[in-house]
C-alpha cells in the first residue's frame, strides 16, 4: 500500500473515495476540519445524529455523500486525550469501511499518533485467503494522511503492521503446512535478507545439547523438532534482550489427549513463536540499537509409538528433571529448555510468550494476557508499553508457597500443579529455568486468537505480542535497561 501525506483536507479528500474524519468529544473535528464538515451539510449532520455520534472513543458514523470523491465519509470518535490505541482502533474501523476502496484519506494522523493510524489501517486490511478458491478483492492501494510529511512515523507503522500480519499468517496456516523444519527454513532465508543470524538446532543437536524437554514433547511426532535461534546484533546496542516463544505447531495433548473440540484451534499453539519471529523482523528492519536473541522451540505434540507417557521423567537443559504426569502440559516442557538456554546467553532481561494455559483464559478472558515474572519493575514496564501498543495484559502473581504443588518424590518437579491457579503453577515451573535473569512471562492463550472481526483485528491469529516486543526493544534502545525511576 502506498502511504502519502497531503497538507490540506480538501485536497486529500478530493483524492480518495472514502474519508475518515476524526473527532474529539463534543464533535470537535480534529485538525480544523470543522469547516469541511460543515460543508457536507444537513445530510452529514443527520447521519451523525442517527448514529448518536458524539466523538466519544470507539464511536463511528457513516455518511454517503452522493458524490464521487469522497463518496463516503466516516466520522471516527477518539474520546478525550486519545491514546495510541484509540487512534489505531479508529483507523481500523475506517479500514474496514475502506475494503475494496482504491484510496482512503483521513485526519487521524493529526492526533499525534500517525504511526498508530498507519498501523491500525494496515492491520485492518488483513485477510487470510490462501486456501480460499475465490479470495476477497485486493486491499486498499493508497492511504492519504492529512498533515505534514512524517515518513518515519509512517514507516514505523508499516513495518510493525507487516510483522503482525506475517505472524498472523504463520499462526493461521494449517499445522500440516508448517512443519518445524519448514518454518526454520523460511526464517533462515528471511534472516539472511534482513541481516539476522539464524541457527536451527535439529534432533541430533538437541540431544547433544541436553534439550530433554523439547525432545520429550517431540517424541510422538514424525516431523522432527527444531529449536530456532535468531540473533540481531547491531553495532551499537544499549541492552541485550532474549525473547522466547512457545512453538507447538499442533497440540493434540499427546497421550493425555484433548477432546475433539479443544483441538480445533490448536494449530495456533505456536503463536508465541510467531510473535517472537515477527518481532525480530520488525526490530531488524527498524535498525533498533539493541541486541536481541529470539528463541523458539518448534515441535508438534502428538501421540505415537514413542510418545512420552504419563510418568516419564525428562531431563532439561539446565539439568533439572520433570516428571510428566500430563502430556498436555507440554508448553512448559519446551519453554524450560528454551528459557534455560536463553538465560545462559547472559541477557539483561528475558521475556517469553506462550499460549500456555486455559486457566489464564478463564481468569482474564479472551482479550487480556496474563503477565507474571520475577521482577515487578520489568512487569510494570512491559504492561505500560503493551497498553500503548494496544496489547492488554494484567499482572498475576507467582506465589512461592505454591511451589509445593509441584513436588513429587520422583523428580525435581512434576509438570502439573493440581486443579486451581493453573496459570500460576505453570509460571512457577518456568521460573525454575530463568536463573537470576530479570524475566517476564506472558500467557497469551486468550488474545493470541481473536474471535471476531473487530476494528484492526480479524478473526483468527491476532499476532498478539509483536507490537509489545517491538515497542519494548524501542524503549530499551531509548532508555536502556534501567530507565530513570519516576518519583
Ligand atoms: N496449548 C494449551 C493451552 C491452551 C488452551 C491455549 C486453550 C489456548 C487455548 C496447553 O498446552 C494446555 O493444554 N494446557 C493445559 C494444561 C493442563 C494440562 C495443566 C490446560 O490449560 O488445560
Ligand atoms: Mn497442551
Ligand atoms: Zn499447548
Amino acid at each position: 500500500m502506498q502511504i502519502s501525506f497531503l497538507p490540506s483536507l480538501p485536497a486529500a479528500s478530493a483524492s480518495a473515495g472514502i474519508l475518515g474524519l476524526a473527532a474529539l468529544p463534543g464533535v470537535e473535528w480534529l485538525g480544523g476540519a470543522g469547516e469541511y464538515a460543515a460543508s457536507l451539510g444537513a445530510g452529514f449532520r443527520g447521519a451523525l445524529d442517527r448514529a448518536k455520534f458524539e466523538g466519544k472513543r470507539g464511536q463511528s458514523a457513516v455518511y454517503g455523500t452522493g458524490g464521487i470523491r469522497p463518496h463516503t465519509v466516516v466520522a471516527l470518535g477518539l474520546g478525550d486525550e486519545p491514546s495510541a490505541d484509540d487512534v489505531r482502533q479508529a483507523a481500523g474501523i475506517l479500514g474496514r469501511h475502506a475494503w475494496k476502496e482504491q484510496a482512503a484519506a483521513t485526519t487521524l494522523g493529526l492526533s499525534g499518533h500517525a504511526d498508530a493510524a498507519v498501523e491500525g489501517f494496515l492491520m485492518s486490511q488483513y485477510s487470510f485467503d490462501r486456501y480460499v478458491s475465490e479470495p476477497k478483492p485486493a486491499q486498499t492501494e493508497a492511504l492519504i494522511l492529512v498533515g505534514e510529511d512524517d515518513p518515519d512515523a509512517c514507516e514505523a507503522g508499516r513495518v510493525v503492521a507487516e510483522a503482525v500480519c506475517w505472524a498472523r499468517d504463520l499462526v493461521n496456516t494449517p499445522s500440516r503446512d508448517k512443519p518445524p523444519a519448514a518454518i526454520a527454513r523460511q526464517v533462515e532465508q528471511q534472516a539472511a535478507a534482513l541481516g539476522l543470524r539464524a541457527v536451527a538446532h535439529d534432533r541430533d543437536a538437541l540431544a547433544e545439547g541436553g534439550f530433554g524437554g523439547v525432545l520429550g514433547v517431540a517424541a510422538g511426532s514424525d516431523r522432527p523438532p527444531r529449536l530456532l535461534e535468531v540473533w540481531y546484533e547491531p553495532e551499537d546496542s544499549r541492552a541485550f534482550a532474549v525473547f522466547v516463544g512457545k512453538g507447538i505447531i499442533f497440540d493434540s495433548g499427546g497421550l493425555s489427549i484433548k477432546p475433539a473440540g479443544a483441538m480445533e484451534t490448536m494449530k495456533t499453539d505456536m503463536a508465541g513463536a510467531g510473535a517472537v519471529l515477527g518481532a525480530m523482523q520488525a526490530i531488524a528492519r527498524l535498525r533498533l540499537p539493541v541486541k536481541v536473541l529470539g528463541v523458539t522451540p518448534l515441535t508438534d505434540n502428538m501421540i505415537g509409538p514413542l510418545a512420552t507417557k504419563p510418568g516419564d521423567v525428562l531431563k532439561t537443559r539446565n539439568g533439572k528433571t520433570i516428571e510428566v504426569l500430563n502430556t498436555d502440559a507440554e508448553g512448559r516442557l519446551v519453554l524450560a529448555d528454551a528459557l534455560a538456554y536463553g538465560a545462559e546467553q547472559g541477557p539483561d532481561l528475558m521475556v517469553d510468550l506462550a499460549t500456555l494455559t486455559g486457566a489464564c483464559k478463564v481468569a482474564l478472558g479472551e482479550k487480556i494476557a496474563g503477565i507474571m515474572g520475577n521482577d515487578d519493575r520489568l512487569v510494570r514496564r512491559i504492561t505500560m508499553i503493551g497498553r500503548e501498543a494496544g496489547e492488554r495484559m494484567w499482572h498475576l502473581p507467582i506465589p512461592d508457597d505454591y511451589r509445593s504443588l509441584l513436588d513429587t518424590p520422583i523428580a525435581d518437579m512434576k509438570n502439573i500443579g493440581g486443579r486451581w491457579g493453573g496459570a500460576l503453577t505453570a509460571a512457577l515451573i518456568l521460573k525454575e529455568f530463568v536463573g537470576e535473569v530479570p524475566w517476564a512471562h506472558l500467557d497469551i492463550a486468550g488474545p493470541a486468537r481473536w474471535t471476531k472481526d473487530e476494528h484492526y483485528q480479524a478473526k483468527g491469529g491476532s499476532g498478539y505480542g509483536v507490537r509489545t516486543l517491538v515497542a519494548l526493544a524501542a524503549d530499551l534502545a531509548r532508555h536502556g535497561v534501567q530507565p530513570e525511576r519516576k518519583v
